[in-house]
């Protein structure tokens, strides 16, 4: 049997790392094979790519970002997450093509029109069977994102530009009601799990 396909999104700082940690334990826990991975990388030409996008060193154009995410999701898929699929894997990602959505379109300006071309180009029809979107205050995400690491590209981007970047989730939420899941992150960690069990054992049944 094809394997479910599980995408985690939010923005920086909204605790999906892990909660996606836990979650593959908890399928695996119920037997089922899981393949863990994320975007932009998964792949090794996906990992250059991801170096690219993240270098703070690297300036480029809002559409040149989007058509860099989906070469290297072109390539995840090819390579990663359709053959996953078919082995009857699970692959529980971090981050897909919502997030070119929320960040390329919300918080760059992006035509949403255009991505929907390139993610009907880049997928052919396929979409996450369930997309968690851990929702959070980017005044709360940015707290949170401190930590020890170097910040990237995106982390140093200002809150007004995380708010586009939430507006854009809610908006592909608002567009997808059925496939993506409104989580608010702002819960507790054991609140957030309890929730993920009741959203996720439909799909164990
Ligand atoms: P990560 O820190 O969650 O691994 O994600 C890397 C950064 O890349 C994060 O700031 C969000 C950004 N990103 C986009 O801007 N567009 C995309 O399509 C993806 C997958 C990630």
């Amino acid at each position: 049997m094809r394997g479910k396909f599980i995408t985690l999104e939010g923005i920086d700082g909204a605790g999906k790392s892990t909660h996606l940690a836990w979650l593959a334990d908890f399928f695996r826990q119920r037997g089922i094979a899981v393949c863990v991975t994320r975007e932009p990388g998964g792949t090794g030409l996906g990992e250059k790519l991801r170096k690219v996008l993240l270098d703070p060193g690297n300036s480029m154009h809002a559409e040149t970002e989007a058509l860099l995410m989906f070469a290297a999701r072109r390539e995840h898929l090819e390579e990663v997450i359709e053959p996953a699929l078919d082995r009857g894997e699970w692959v529980v990602c971090d981050r897909f093509t919502d997030a070119t959505f929320a960040y390329q379109g919300g918080g760059r300006g992006v035509d949403w029109q255009r991505l929907s071309q390139l993610e009907q180009w880049a997928q052919r029809g396929l979409q996450p069977d369930l997309t968690l979107l851990f929702d959070l205050a980017p005044e709360i995400g940015r707290q949170r994102a401190r930590g020890a690491r170097s910040i990237d590209r995106f982390e140093q981007e200002q809150d007004d530009f995380y708010r586009r970047v939430r507006d854009g989730y809610l908006r592909r939420a608002r567009e997808n009601p059925s496939r993506l899941r409104v989580i608010d992150a702002s819960q507790s960690v054991e609140q957030i799990q309890q929730q993920l069990k009741a959203i996720t054992g439909a799909l164990c049944r």
